[in-house]
């Protein structure tokens, strides 16, 4: 069994991919037209947001995001340490500080009652993340914001399609980022990704940010960068968009029957996903006491399992210079070293949840 399967096999989309690629030898779009266009306007559409603006990676999205907030030097972005490095990494490379707050130890995800008392008079944005397809607690990360007149940009990278009271991840906030590396649950043939947001001001910060500053054509009114989006992972992601919703209802029906299988081993916890939320498991995760162990066993039986963060950002050497120590965030600490992701993905057969399950009962029961 594979961890992850990434071959395209779906026939008609085989097809629209190829039609894709055709297109863009016989026409030699290869930047900007229609298919960014298309996959622009349908992303948005589907979301809920008026505007996506497509850029060449998720890491870059959080960039631009983040830039089109004009964060000076100094200036405080309050994220979770439990989350993959370009999160924090976007706030630092703008010369901004990343400032950690613990996760919930349930829904793993940034711990609202613990964000006020991160905030300072630098403060100027908080960056949840929708980790694992989880969703945010955004009602009360929103309140805090208004409150304290800070910005929201959601982390949605993790989280196409996912949906808290109604409305989808990545419309919550004042604006929120995307990435389609190909791991993702919509996914490009390489590099991709995007800014969505309801503020015309925003989009067009992120729009000129993405195409070295410029207004019209070698007419730069700021510094920017290029990061713009390949015409051919658009055509890509547009050919995707059809299947997007009956692949996380997939993944969704293989986590219902994982925690169906394995709910009656005590040591195992799971990620709980909040009221009102529905997950799009881009990972299914257990906490495991053993999990370094656990790991090495199911291997042992031809069972992939993969751990995702084993060091919570504020003990990665790169932040080293912000002065957090072990033991700042014991929750996410925790859950770092018990981590554990299972296969999930649409490529899966039910009947590969039963082998997992019975390989995890095995080593684990001895049953
Ligand atoms: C939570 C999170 N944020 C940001 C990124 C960065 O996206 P990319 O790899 O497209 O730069 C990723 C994925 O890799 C991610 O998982």
């Amino acid at each position: 069994m594979r961890f992850m399967d990434l071959r395209v096999k779906e026939k008609e989309l085989r097809e629209e991919i190829e039609e894709v690629f055709r297109e863009i030898l016989d026409t030699g779009q290869y930047v900007g037209g229609h298919f960014i266009e298309e996959f622009e306007a349908e992303f948005a559409a589907w979301l809920g947001v008026k505007h996506v603006i497509s850029v060449s990676s998720g890491t870059d999205a959080l960039k631009y995001a983040l830039w089109a907030l004009d964060l000076k030097p100094g200036d405080e972005v309050i994220t979770t340490p439990l989350t993959f490095i370009a999160t924090a990494e976007a706030i630092a490379l703008l010369g901004a500080r990343p400032v950690f707050v613990d996760v919930e130890p349930d829904t793993f995800l940034i711990d609202p009652g613990k964000i006020e008392e991160a905030i300072t008079e630098k403060t100027k944005a908080i960056l949840p993340v929708h980790l694992f397809g989880a969703v945010a607690d955004m009602d009360r990360i929103n309140e805090i914001a208004r409150k304290h007149d800070l910005a929201v940009v959601e982390d949605a990278a993790q989280a196409h399609g996912a949906m808290y009271k109604g409305r989808k991840a990545g419309s919550l906030g004042l604006s929120s980022t995307f990435s389609y590396y190909p791991t993702k649950n919509l996914s490009a043939f390489g590099e991709a990704g995007a800014v969505a947001t309801n503020s015309g001001e925003i989009a067009e910060r992120v729009f000129m940010l993405k195409n070295h500053g410029q207004k019209g054509a070698y007419y730069s009114v700021f510094i920017g960068e290029n990061g713009r989006m390949d015409a051919l992972q658009a055509g890509i992601l547009l050919k995707k968009m059809k299947y997007i919703d009956g692949w996380n209802q997939k993944r969704r029906e293989l986590a219902k029957k994982y925690i169906e299988e394995l709910s009656d081993i005590d040591e195992i916890k799971f990620q709980k996903i909040p009221e009102g939320v529905q997950s799009v498991y881009h990972l299914f995760v257990i906490l495991h006491p053993r999990r370094d162990q656990l790991k090495e066993e199911l291997e042992k039986i031809g069972i992939p399992a993969r751990i995702y963060y084993q060091v919570p950002l504020h003990l990665q050497p790169a932040f080293s210079y912000l002065g957090y120590k072990k033991g700042d965030f014991p929750v996410a600490e925790k859950i770092s070293s018990e981590l554990l992701a299972l296969p999930v993905g649409p490529w899966m057969r039910d009947e590969d949840v039963k082998e997992v399950s019975q390989g995890l009962k095995k080593i684990i029961l001895g049953i």
